[in-house]
């Protein structure tokens, strides 16, 4: 059929699951990014039966941090930590956002579909509009574009290597089920070119506690470097709050804060031990020695390389390009000719317009087809069709003109005085009939080629 020709439906490759996750380059990897992202990422790319993005959420930065150096120091640092913790960059994606000029082009084209309505219900833009009220400024007062389009450049990080996992904690769940819209709209609208991508939420990680016992967050200013000198690392340790019970007065486990930080690191067995101590009344000041020896058991090897890679910086850019324009080649640059040309983005040169695929796709469902084909008995035949239903099923016909002539007929939503030439297929009304050569009427107007 003409106006069915030539279509392309695109279709999603079957994958092994695909797990991406991003981290924001403005500051120094804290031990709650250590436990609660970047150990349970590394153990689950070991794993091996997913394929894994792990990239440096650097354009992320610019949204809160106009600090270039400190852009630029996290985004190093941040590198040397997930190699220094043992990933693997030739076994699974690793890179940085801002090598891959396909993502915030790809931001465009999502901010295109993307509801306002929704962003503006983003939690990290409400609490802004929230604290700007409460100080009786205006809603948007030194709130920049950045912050509210940060869900779209997320969804678009995601989105573009279609993954359909995505490990994130608790306040990442809105923006990935965002991410979900924006693909839905666009799928809707251009044909089914994106995955929609799950939050997973490790129930088993923990969120950690950071110095004061609220969660560990650059936000709050209460965290402790994952790589932090020795030394440094004891007397930050020391500063985690507690409550004021002296040495031999049984403590809490619940609620405490030393108590959450050590459990991330150890084994359940030591874990019992330890709060087995609480309950003997340990003193806090040995506690937190036994924290500390705790983590940096785990943390010093680690420590020890992080520092061989930050001495070599010039390697870790290396690594990082090398990882981008692998990632490009097989899958950013492809996928977004593909995208570009759904939307419209096309080399001219290539012929008259096509419509989306969806709409294609729509049409060819909801659209009649005519089969002309010969019999056994060496008549011509034809059939007209919706999908697997026979509407209409033509006598034969001694010569193709004759059947031809009905066909052409046919086209043009005349069936006129030729009705003897047809019958009605198995439970099909003459309603049935009518409307399906309507739409075919219809679509061939559309078509502009009138038949
Ligand atoms: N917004 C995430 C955070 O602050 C970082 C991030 C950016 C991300 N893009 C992502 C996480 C894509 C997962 C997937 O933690």
């Amino acid at each position: 059929m003409p106006f069915i020709r030539d279509l392309e439906f695109p279709a999603l490759a079957t994958h092994t699951p695909r797990v991406l996750t991003g981290i924001t380059t403005s500051g120094t990897p804290h031990l709650g990014n250590y436990v609660g992202a970047i150990r349970p990422a590394l153990a689950s790319a070991r794993a091996r039966d997913e394929e894994n993005f792990y990239f440096l959420a650097d354009l992320h930065a610019l949204v809160k941090c106009g600090d270039p150096a400190r852009v630029q120091r996290s985004t190093l640092e941040i590198a040397a930590t997930w190699l220094a913790c043992g990933l693997d960059a030739d076994s699974i994606w690793f890179y940085r956002q801002s090598d891959i000029p396909e993502i915030p082009e790809l931001t465009w084209l999502l901010t295109c579909v993307a509801g306002k309505g929704l962003l503006n219900r983003a939690h990290a833009y409400k609490a802004a509009v929230d604290r700007n009220r409460a100080e009786g400024e205006d809603d948007d007062a030194g709130i920049n574009a950045g912050l509210f389009m940060y869900p779209v450049l997320m969804a678009a990080d995601i989105l573009i290597f279609n993954a359909d996992k995505v490990p994130v904690g608790r306040d990442q769940v809105q923006h990935i089920e965002m991410a979900r819209d924006f693909a839905q709209r666009f799928n809707h609208l251009y044909g089914d070119h994106f995955t929609l991508p799950e939050a997973v939420i490790d129930e088993n990680v923990a969120t950690l506690p950071g110095l004061d016992g609220r969660k560990m967050s650059k936000s709050y200013d209460n965290t402790i470097p994952l790589f932090a000198p020795r030394a440094e690392l004891k007397k930050l340790i020391a500063g985690i709050v507690t409550d004021s019970r002296a040495p031999g007065q049984p403590k809490d486990t619940e609620g405490s804060a030393l108590f959450q930080i050590y459990q991330a690191f150890a084994t359940a067995e030591e874990t019992r031990a330890f709060a087995q101590a609480f309950a003997d009344g340990i003193g806090w000041g040995e506690a937190k020695q036994v924290l500390f020896e705790r983590i940096d058991r785990e943390v010093a090897p680690l420590r020890e390389k992080y520092a061989a890679l930050m001495a070599r910086p010039a390697e870790i850019e290396a690594i990082l390009r090398k990882g981008a324009a692998r990632l490009r080649e097989a899958h950013a640059t492809p996928t977004l000719a593909r995208l570009r040309e759904a939307v419209g983005l096309r080399d001219l040169s290539q012929g008259p317009a096509r419509a989306s695929a969806a709409a294609v796709k729509k049409e060819a469902a909801a659209l009649p087809a005519i089969k002309q084909y010969r019999e056994a008995d060496g008549k011509f035949y034809f059939k007209l069709v919706l999908g697997e239903r026979v509407l209409l099923q033509s006598v034969g016909f001694d010569s193709p003109r004759d059947a031809g002539v009905r066909v052409a007929a046919i086209r043009h939503g005349e069936i006129g005085d030729a009705q003897s030439d047809f019958r009605l297929g198995e439970g099909v009304t003459t309603e049935e009939v009518n409307a399906a050569l309507a739409a075919f009427v219809a679509a061939q107007l559309d078509a502009g080629d009138g038949g």
